[in-house]
């Protein structure tokens, strides 16, 4: 493809849209689409400036050797873009794998882009080959069975022929002896058949199921960033769609390489009757399937297009479904309607494009068709005329060419369809694997035999979106010792939940350290470091399911005393009783039908059947009544039990009784030491009390004066009762 113009504003506008569409059509990644896309306009914006808006360019995509190479050119004298002072020509350089390029030649300033292009139909069928190979053996019967009965298939009508032709001769018996054969024939093909679409359904059903497998147990394993970044609708169409587009391609294929198999043996057939004749019906024939070949290849590129615009709308539906209550409680239906609609109605344009695209392709192959029938028929008359080919002959050659011709393009045309196919879902696939798109947790080797519970943090860093520079922790140092309990306050936001998350390493400090007992948690293995702490998050999910089987799902095989037991710890077995059917009460998506209290309770008993020696609890933001906070904090230290706790509060409350409390601010801790030690050192932490006990801080709604620790009792009871 190539585009020019002029460096007029409007232009380079139209220009940089084509330019990301087409990059899109050859399945870029969408964030180097959009990094190329603010290249692009800023190196034409910046050629704009130096050369005026006269100036011509031209904008030339071509694929080579598994990469599609674009290159700019701007007529003028010689101006390196990237010697400019750019921010986004910077970030670009240092973002695309293969940096682009500035060259001056023939009066041309010439910025060269690669990006490497994933794909091909055989590197496709070997990566997801492996799925299909449980069923080799199957899929080898199959296509045997499926070859019986398409011969078969070609022998019924010859049989059938010669029926009309017993019946012209008046030989009753021999139509009777024609007419058991057929039955035969018939019989035969159609148990056969039956056995091929049996075999194929159950390699469908096979491959599906091992791809399905593959993909949820590597989803859960993308890093925490990326599927923030990327949203659920791209895993859920990924893990719905394509899946089932990967295991119909392969029966696709194989079926319609029978079929393809079958059109070669009529053609043999064919020259051997007449070489000269056969050749004008495979030019005619192979006219129309290089068509279709165009066709689909269209079709590929626009497919690509329609299915990242299909993402973006499931996308949002997840979303709506899940939030189906905050939806109506903020009262904005309607504007989340509008925003839905746009995505239907973006996504049904793309569809409606590529559909239409499509159908003026298959006008041109009918007409060529139509004129190729009318070439043959001119072509067969020609030759009876001057008595070179007998009228039979001639009909034979029409007969065959009338039932290949249209039968074989269509075949080729789905067979190329189920190959592009075959192949988007392919890379998608590939893509969620193994490309770098997606990256993966990694974890070390070392093993944690008995984890003793220490956590150290050295001088960490970290930052959600690091390309923006914003750090949420900033060289965050401190030390928790086995068996300590130790609070950790500060101000919304400023990094404790994060802190969590690093410990827990769903997420990687961008500098510095974390530490378990003294070993990286780089170097760490997975279960090193899930198994020795539980985490009680701030806002724990509930699955749909009951409450036993919540339960289960961290311990497969508790029994009914043990979880009596840690819902007794965790305070929440007299709710449980009160449900309907008890333990056995199916809970909504999310924990939707539990209080905040109940659900962060439920976690609590969920997390005590790990037995761990590092318990982070993330108390809920939200206010809780009394009687609930006392609940969760006799919980908390029913857990307790010489293990190491960290406990994020937000009422001071909580931790009053701590052996010490982290105060943290914009990322650091500013102060450490007992309660007492930072109301006596710590004026920020001061203020933060008094802002509790007066009763002004969200999180202190709701505590009466006695209840808290600096005037109240029942931490200390709670503590006492633990020491004892
Ligand atoms: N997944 C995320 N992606 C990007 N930014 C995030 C993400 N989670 C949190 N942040 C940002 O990081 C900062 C720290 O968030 P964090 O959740 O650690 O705060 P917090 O101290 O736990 O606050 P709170 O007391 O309200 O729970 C906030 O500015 C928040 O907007
Ligand atoms: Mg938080």
């Amino acid at each position: 493809m190539k585009i020019k113009g002029l460096l007029q504003l409007q232009q380079i506008e139209q220009t940089i849209d084509a330019a990301q569409t087409e990059l899109e059509r050859e399945g870029i990644e969408e964030k180097l689409c959009l990094v190329f896309r603010l290249a692009l306009e800023e190196i034409l914006l910046i050629y704009r400036e130096r050369f005026g808006g006269d100036a011509a360019f031209s904008l030339c995509f071509r694929k080579w050797n598994g990469d599609l190479k674009v290159r700019l050119s701007v007529a003028g004298e010689a101006a390196d873009p990237f010697a400019q002072d750019s921010f986004i020509l910077g970030e670009l350089r240092k973002d695309f794998r293969n940096a682009p390029t500035w060259r001056f030649k023939g009066q041309q300033n010439q910025v060269y882009f690669l990006f490497e292009l994933y794909t091909t139909t055989l590197k496709n069928f070997m990566f997801s080959r492996k799925y299909i190979a449980g069923s080799r053996k199957l899929l080898a019967l199959t296509v045997v069975c499926q070859i019986i009965s398409a011969l078969l298939g070609i022998l019924a009508p010859a049989i059938g022929a010669r029926i009309i032709i017993a019946y012209t001769h008046n030989e009753a018996n021999r139509v009777m002896l024609i007419a058991v054969t057929l039955l035969g024939v018939q019989l035969l093909r159609n148990l056969f058949l039956v056995i091929s679409n049996q075999g194929y359904n159950r390699i469908y059903t096979r491959t599906l199921s091992a791809l399905e497998k593959d993909l949820v147990s590597n989803v859960l394993h993308i890093e925490s960033r990326c599927v923030d970044e990327k949203g659920s609708g791209l895993f859920i169409q990924r893990i719905t769609v394509d899946t089932s587009r990967i295991a119909s391609g392969f029966n696709n294929i194989a079926d319609m390489v029978t079929q393809v198999l079958n059109y070669f043996g009529v053609l043999c057939a064919m020259f051997m009757v007449n070489p000269f004749i056969s050749l004008l019906v495979v030019v005619i024939i192979g006219v129309q399937c290089i068509m279709e070949l165009w066709r689909t290849k269209r079709l590929y590129a626009d497919d690509r297009i329609f299915r990242s615009a299909n993402e973006r709308f499931s996308g949002l539906v997840s979303e709506m479904v899940r939030g189906a209550r905050d939806v109506k409680l903020l009262n904005s239906e309607a504007r989340f309607t509008e925003t839905l609609n746009d995505r239907i109605e973006e996504a049904n344009e793309k569809k409606l494009f590529m559909q239409s695209r499509s159908w003026n392709a298959k006008l041109i192959r009918w007409e060529i068709g139509e004129f190729g029938s009318f070439a043959l028929i001119a072509f067969l008359a020609y030759l009876i005329a001057r008595g070179l080919i007998i009228p039979s002959v001639a009909l034979i050659f029409y007969n065959y060419y009338t039932e290949l011709g249209p039968n074989a393009v269509k075949t080729i045309g789905n067979f190329m369809d189920s190959i592009a196919d075959f192949n988007i879902s392919n890379e998608r696939i590939h893509a969620l694997l193994n490309s770098p798109e997606f990256p993966k947790e990694h974890f070390g080797s070392v093993e944690l035999a008995s984890p003793k519970g220490e956590i150290t943090f050295e001088h960490v860093d970290f930052a959600y979106e690091p390309a923006e520079g914003k750090k949420v922790l900033d060289d965050l140092s401190f030390t928790i010792h086995p068996g300590e309990m130790v609070g950790l306050v500060g101000k919304s936001g400023c990094g404790k939940s994060t802190t969590f998350n690093l410990i827990s390493k769903l997420y990687e400090a961008t500098r510095g350290r974390v530490l378990l007992d003294g070993i990286d948690i780089q170097d760490l293995t997975h279960d090193s470091i899930r198994n020795s702490m539980t985490v009680v998050t701030q806002n724990p999910y509930i699955f749909r399911m009951t409450v036993k089987e919540n339960l289960k799902v961290v311990k497969e095989d508790m029994t009914d005393e043990e979880m009596e037991e840690v819902c007794r710890l965790a305070c929440i077995d007299e709710d449980i009783k009160t449900m309907p059917y008890g333990y056995d009460t199916l809970i909504g998506e999310g924990g939707v039908n539990l209080s905040g209290g109940q659900r962060q309770r439920l976690a609590i008993a969920r997390s005590m059947l790990r037995d761990s020696r590092i318990i982070l609890f993330d108390e809920a933001t939200s206010a809780l009544d009394n009687v609930t906070q006392a609940r969760i904090q006799e919980a908390i230290d029913n857990m307790r039990q010489g293990r190491t706790v960290v406990i994020i509060a937000h009422r001071l409350s909580t931790i009053v009784g701590a052996d010490r409390i982290l105060f943290m601010q914009d990322g650091r801790i500013l102060a450490e030491g007992t309660h007492q030690e930072l109301m006596d050192t710590c004026e920020a932490y001061q203020s933060l009390a008094a802002l509790e006990t007066s009763g002004d801080a969200e999180p202190s709604a709701g505590i009466r004066q006695e209840d808290t620790p600096y005037g109240g009792s029942r931490h200390e009871g709670g503590r006492r009762r633990h020491r004892d």
